[in-house]
């Protein structure tokens, strides 16, 4: 009887669902986007519901097309969009609120007083590697604790629970029995000691988060719960969050490998093995896993708005009919435009930390064109990732000689060379692309006893290198427009 695991992919703004077969190729797919509520300036929320409706759709539809029995797959492997923040009832099951997705700012105010404080921000910063901002989970607890009716109480009386979306998601699927996070979720609450590998009963009076409220932390390894469908059960045995999932299905194992993942938002992770290595660039220090009674680190460098800016040109301003004729799109277009994109719709994450910097677009003349300004948009992503790679670089003293990319936005040709180009640096594009699911189906492998972490290392399979060919000066003055563009952007809506 063949084997199979399953991957469900929770991203901001999609659901995935992947079948690996026992050789850990990809041999079905489904996604659906679902909606993006956006209440007010910089609120961005989403129904739970819809969440978890389109996770669960994907998922039957993967086992369907694939005619796969329940008990042919050995084990889930959950992955998820970070930091957003559900509460709900455990009686009744019913959320009290939106989820408040990552790229909410509403909690810019209340995290700029806690900033004033800078031993606070020092305390932080040791307990849990992050910075103080409105990016993780944190202050949006606290928000909906204090501005939802009955939660406050709800939560002190103990029916109110809170969970990242990976919790919400084992939660619905074990059917209530199983209240559990993993390490690497937890580090993106600002509430969890990523040292000790517990909550910080400190944050929580600070945050005035009662401690019922949060659920179980344990390895991203693990028997999670049963998940119950369609009459029959399937272990959860692995979960991670998303970036973190993408840096073990890229394979990047031993400290100084490093990925960067192009999804909604763009993350850069390198590993940093058992040890917390703290950054003095303005990245943070997260949990990477938990694996085989092992817990591993990362530095990441966090970039809010890559494929959101990508959609945001196709569904908010209607430029654009798919992502897809970006990368045509910009291949026509004239190069010295002199455009400049800046998407900070959700302010700056890393290395600016800039919850108040907001979008702009600059350097338009009389013939500049929607082209022009669609080419600057991609070329954002890619400016932005350099930011980030030469933080990394000094904060790690690790000087990266390739760069391992992933994500939806990675197959874009033009925007691969155009990152070459201005990082000086080859980018290295693997086979599967999508490296999230394969981190989170690894991991549940490997759980499950289908694979070894040896049997993992010869999964790689590389697609294309993409090698640099700008010439210095091109570059630097390139590099110079954009930092003149962060600047006018930076504080803006303070
Ligand atoms: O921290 C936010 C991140 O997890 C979002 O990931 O894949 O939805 O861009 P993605």
């Amino acid at each position: 009887m063949k084997q199979y695991i399953l991957a469900l992919d929770q991203g901001t703004t999609s659901s995935r669902a992947l079948l690996f077969d026992h050789k850990g190729k990809v041999v079905s797919m489904a996604q659906q986007e679902f909606k993006q509520i956006y209440p007010k300036n910089g609120w961005v929320e989403h129904d739970p519901y819809d969440i978890l409706k389109s996770q669960l759709d994907v998922m039957y539809e993967v086992i369907k097309k694939s005619k796969v029995n329940n008990s042919q797959i050995l084990g889930i492997g959950i992955t998820n969009q970070r930091e957003t923040t559900i509460v709900w009832d455990k009686n009744t099951g019913n959320p009290v609120y939106n989820a408040i997705v990552w790229q909410d700012t509403r909690t810019s105010d209340f995290c700029q007083q806690l900033k004033s404080d800078d031993s606070f921000e020092d305390y932080v910063r040791e307990s849990t590697g992050l910075v103080i901002d409105s990016y993780f989970s944190a202050t949006k607890i606290h928000w909906i604790l204090n501005n939802v009716k009955g939660a406050r109480k709800g939560a002190e009386a103990g029916d109110l629970i809170f969970g990242t979306v990976d919790t919400w998601l084992i939660w619905n699927l074990t059917n209530g029995a199983s209240h559990t996070t993993d390490f690497s979720n937890a580090s993106r609450s600002m509430l969890f000691n990523i040292s000790e590998l517990k909550w910080d009963d400190d944050l929580l009076e600070r945050f005035d988060i009662p401690r019922q409220m949060l659920p179980d932390v344990t390895h991203s390894g693990f028997h999670f719960g049963m998940a119950q469908i369609q009459g029959g059960q399937i272990p959860i045995m692995g979960v991670a969050g998303d970036q973190q999932a993408a840096l073990f299905g890229q394979g990047c194992f031993e400290p100084g490998q490093a990925k960067n993942t192009y999804g909604t938002g763009c993350f850069l992770l390198m590993n940093t093995g058992e040890k917390i290595q703290y950054s003095k660039n303005g990245l943070i220090t997260t949990i990477a896993w938990g694996l085989n009674g092992t817990v591993e680190y990362a530095l990441e460098g966090s970039i809010f708005m890559a494929g959101a800016a990508i959609q945001w040109l196709r569904d908010g301003v209607k430029m654009i009919n798919s992502a897809e004729e970006t990368e045509r799109i910009a291949e026509r277009t004239k190069e010295d435009s002199g455009v400049y994109m800046v998407p900070a719709f959700s302010g700056l994450g890393a290395p600016y930390w800039d919850m108040y910097a907001r979008g702009g677009i600059f350097g338009l003349t009389q013939d500049t064109t929607n082209d022009d300004i669609i080419k600057a948009t991609l070329e954002s992503l890619a400016y932005q990732t350099r930011d980030i790679l030469y933080a990394m670089a000094n904060d790690s003293g690790v000087k990266l000689n390739s760069l391992q990319v992933d994500g939806g936005a990675s197959a874009n040709n033009y925007l691969m060379q155009f990152q070459a180009d201005i990082l000086n640096v080859p980018v290295e594009r693997p086979k599967n692309v999508e490296s999230t699911a394969q981190g989170a189906a690894f991991l549940a492998g490997i759980t499950s006893g289908l694979w070894s972490m040896a049997d993992i290392r010869k999964k790689k399979a590389l697609d294309k290198i993409f090698k640099p060919k700008m010439d210095d000066f091109t570059r630097d003055y390139l590099y110079t427009g954009w930092h003149n563009a962060i600047k006018r952007c930076m504080n803006w809506a303070r």
